[in-house]
């Protein structure tokens, strides 16, 4: 079948393990159903995936995308859960020591097909088209893990979120202002910034800038770039809730601060399954949908990851079939 591939670790050039062309057909084990994919949203973690970071060199080569929407054999329509927990875990599975995402053990959603356990399998809502459908169950679904079961934040606070553009970011502007939260932004290009604007946040701001005050949480997925700013920009008793380190995961840690102002940072991966199903439920009720900044046929995803890779992002790049 078509797939999108990465052929080898590339730590220094992702791109060069990046191939585009054929691998086996997938069979569906015991409790596993096939998923025809009209569509599958790139994410930072294909990237790490092409230079061999959170994968194990025996598992290459590997069809990339940890995110997708598409059909059942008996037609209907579905949203992937990346997240695949051990069979005998229950609870959160995010906790699970032995689950993994697609990509990382099992193969991905860049494909004219993909096998998941049946439960990874959520029902579409027939509001989200499939290329909206496909920004869910990664960065949609962290986004919405961070805000709302791991920051505490309340409506009629303030959020400041790292970076304007991103799958993460973008997805966090529109759902912290859904749920009545302030918004504010960082974002490095005053094109960015106005993308964060249009997507509802209250203000924006230069990467580092002066806050006009202290917020109630910052969102951190960049790491060492902006890490020093979300702490300053904290009230006392302020939270930090961090899922990626895009610049570097080496920040310094100001644990001065930290204890003096009673600070916490909290980590945030991913999300359940129920968190997952939440966030659809949310999306219509709220009426928001994920901003799609770039949306190619998967023979195209070459030219995807060379945007995200640049950091050309205008909210997800979804490819489709
Ligand atoms: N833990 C999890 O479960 C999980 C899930 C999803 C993502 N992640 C991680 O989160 C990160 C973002 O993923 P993504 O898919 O949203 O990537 P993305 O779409 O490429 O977005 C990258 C974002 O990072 C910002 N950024 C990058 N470098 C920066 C720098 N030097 N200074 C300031 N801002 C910078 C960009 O800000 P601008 O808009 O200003 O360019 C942009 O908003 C990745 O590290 C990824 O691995 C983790």
């Amino acid at each position: 079948m078509f797939a999108v591939y990465a052929a080898e670790p590339s730590p220094d050039d992702p791109l060069a393990a990046l191939t585009v062309g054929e691998r086996p057909d997938p069979t569906a084990p015991d409790g596993w159903v096939a998923v025809t994919v009209k569509a599958a949203s790139l994410n930072m973690h294909d990237l790490w995936t092409l230079r061999g970071v959170g994968i194990k060199a025996e598992q290459f080569p590997m069809i990339l995308g940890c995110d997708g929407a598409g059909v059942l054999a008996d037609g209907s329509e579905v949203v992937l859960h990346s997240v695949v927990g051990d069979p005998s875990w229950s609870g959160d599975e995010t906790l699970d020591p032995k689950r993994t995402l697609l990509t990382e053990k099992h193969q991905g959603a860049f494909a004219d097909t993909v096998v998941v356990p049946a439960r990874n399998a959520l029902p579409k809502p027939a509001g989200l088209s499939f290329a909206e459908a496909a920004c869910m169950g990664t960065a949609w679904l962290t986004a919405y893990r961070m805000l709302f079961v791991k920051s505490g934040l309340r409506p009629g606070q303030t959020m400041l979120v790292q970076g304007s553009s991103g799958g993460v970011s973008t997805a966090l502007i529109e759902l912290g202002k859904a749920a009545g939260l302030r918004v504010w932004v960082t974002g490095r290009t005053e094109e960015k910034r106005a993308l964060a604007a249009e997507l509802g946040a209250h203000q924006t701001f230069e990467s580092g800038a002066r806050l006009p005050e202290r917020v109630d949480g910052a969102f951190e997925t960049v790491g060492k770039a902006t890490w020093a700013h979300s702490m300053r920009a904290l009230k006392p008793g302020g939270v930090i809730v961090v899922s990626g380190s895009t610049s570097g995961p080496d920040p310094s840690a100001d644990l001065q601060r930290l204890f003096f102002l009673q600070l916490r940072v909290v980590g945030s991966t991913m999300g359940t399954r129920e968190e997952l199903g939440d966030l659809l439920n949310f999306c219509e009720v709220a009426g928001i949908r994920p901003r799609i900044g770039a949306e190619l046929p998967m023979e195209k995803a070459e030219d995807g990851f060379a945007q995200m890779l640049a950091g050309e992002t205008a909210g997800k790049i979804v490819f489709t079939r």
